[in-house]
């Protein structure tokens, strides 16, 4: 399909600002808007083009905002709606854009609409607007099928009248029922209200939910955790849902420029293809490369794979290595100075790739996970399925200044997750002149990415042959050289002009664990 006009996004970097974990500017330990405002010109000495902001809206907290009570106002955790407006027009003055997470798959239980459900009853049209069904078995006391919560357990959970109600994800973020007209139109308002004070564009949070076939048919208990794979699995990817993207695309159209980005956890191509079909999304997040190990052979099939989807719907490539939600880069490639410095290699390889970039915030500092004592964790998924299942390790705070915790992200050292004692080197203080760290390699690498002519030629890779454990490509022609070596011997340099290494290179040659960028 011929590629839609380049937009604003299609080759942008974003940034993803973990709210709680970024800066904290009202010392109760968890990082609030005012906070990010404040670290403004570090967001632009890094050289990033827009933000994504988790959600700050109101909530009881039980899923850190993913479980919201208000979507139109902002928690007093945060800040203010007035912070809100002075961080954009900041943000904005620095050329900065700025996006934020829409949760419209489900709300808090604290939300209004939930609770005149549960006062109103069975068979009331507030209980319409979420998914209560009766039980199966003698007296309804089964849940009324088999789905399983993302986070553990029975995906149901029964009201003191015996009516039980869906949650995909915990009891506090029940799903809602995206038949019901109140809901389409709330999240249009919604959308309107974050549009008209200026915002950007949006990232939609489970964006492969929300619509559920009727009957809801029991699902094949192999099935992954977020749906799909070779498995029957109706709780995700139901075909209704491409009508939700279709009205959002519809608000999103009437302001210029303005952008959405889904997360869609689809393992087949052709349906993930879909969401980026011209008048639905205009990015799909695609988490290939987290779900890769660091080996060459594998990283070049994913990326082969990550082109081929966005290509067909004639929609940019995406490409991050880390979030929220999943295992920091360092760590997962191993931890300890080789994870760094595989993740050093990989921030390469990503930022050599065409298409848009999602990075997450402290990746440019080289964190790694934090392995936190159970009774530390706040997750949800912590409770419900175990400390192995904490995405808290991931969370911590951002080191700013400083040698021992809070390392300035906050005035109290009583941060909501702890800061580890060791992390004195890693602060954004430490790091900003000094030309070797991981903070100086991405700041070079964002830096050519912007303004070097051989990022500005080829959507497609030309792979050239490459030793064992090893891959090297070139962007089009004249385009940028990229090579990994994820293999124990160093190797010979393809042709070129060396414009960027991830380490040192050992007498001409790129060593084990490393990437180069040559023209
Ligand atoms: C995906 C978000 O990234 C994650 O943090 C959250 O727990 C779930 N969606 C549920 O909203």
């Amino acid at each position: 399909m011929r590629p839609r006009r380049p937009s604003w996004w299609s080759d942008a970097v974003f940034y993803e600002v973990y709210v709680r974990s970024f800066a904290d500017s009202d010392g109760d330990g968890i990082g609030d808007l005012e906070g990010i405002r404040s670290r403004l010109d570090y967001l632009e000495q890094l050289g990033v083009d827009a933000l994504w902001l988790t959600p700050f809206y109101r909530s009881p907290m039980a899923d850190h905002g993913y479980d919201v009570s208000h979507p139109r106002d902002v928690d007093p955790m945060f800040g203010t709606l007035g912070d809100f407006d002075v961080l954009l027009t900041e943000a904005h003055r620095r050329g900065i854009r700025v996006t934020v997470d829409v949760v419209p798959n489900h709300t808090s239980n604290q939300h209004e609409w939930f609770k005149s459900a549960l006062a109103a009853g069975r068979g009331s049209p507030e209980r319409e607007r979420y998914l209560f069904r009766d039980g199966r078995g003698p007296r309804g006391a089964e849940p009324p099928n088999n789905w399983v919560s993302v986070f553990g357990g029975p995906a149901w959970t029964r009201v003191p009248d015996g009516q039980w109600y869906l949650h995909l994800f915990a009891p506090q973020q029940p799903d809602l029922n995206w038949a019901n007209a109140d809901v389409r139109y709330d999240l249009e308002r919604t959308l309107r209200f974050w549009l008209d004070r200026g915002v950007d564009g949006f990232r939609i949070d489970v964006a492969h939910g929300m619509s559920k076939p009727p009957g809801l048919p029991d699902m094949d208990p192999r099935a992954p955790e977020f749906g799909g794979g070779e498995y029957y699995d109706p709780r995700f990817d139901d075909d209704g849902v491409h009508e939700v993207h279709q009205m959002i695309r519809k608000v999103l159209d009437e302001y210029p420029d303005a952008m959405a980005v889904g997360e869609i956890w689809v393992h087949d191509e052709e349906r993930l293809a879909r969401y980026l079909r011209p008048d639905e999304l205009h990015l799909a997040f695609n988490f290939r490369l987290v779900l890769t190990h660091f080996d060459a052979d594998a990283m070049r099939t994913s990326i082969e794979r990550s082109l081929a989807v966005p290509r067909a719907a004639g929609a940019p490539a995406t490409w991050t290595l880390s979030n929220h939600d999943v295992w920091r880069a360092a760590s997962r490639y191993g931890g300890g100075a080789a994870g760094v410095r595989r993740a050093r290699a990989m921030a390469l390889v990503e930022l050599a790739m065409p298409g848009t970039i999602y990075l997450y915030q402290g990746e440019e500092l080289g964190l790694p996970n934090v392995s936190l004592p159970p009774e530390a964790m706040a997750d949800p998924r912590a409770r419900t399925q175990g400390p192995e299942y904490s995405r808290d390790g991931e969370r911590v705070p951002i080191p700013w200044e400083g040698t021992l915790p809070p390392y300035g992200f906050s005035r109290t050292p009583h941060t909501w997750l702890p800061m580890p004692p060791d992390w004195a080197g890693l602060t954004v203080a430490r790091q900003l002149p000094d030309p070797e760290s991981t903070l100086s390699l991405y700041r070079r690498a964002l830096q050519l990415r912007k303004t070097h002519p051989a990022f500005r030629v080829g959507d497609d890779l030309e792979w050239y042959g490459a030793p064992a454990g090893c891959f090297a490509f070139r962007r089009g022609r004249g385009g940028l050289i990229c090579a990994l070596n994820t293999s124990a011997s160093s190797i010979a340099l393809p042709p070129g002009e060396v414009l960027l290494t991830s380490s040192p290179l050992v007498e001409g040659r790129l060593a084990p664990d490393s990437a180069v960028w040559l023209v």
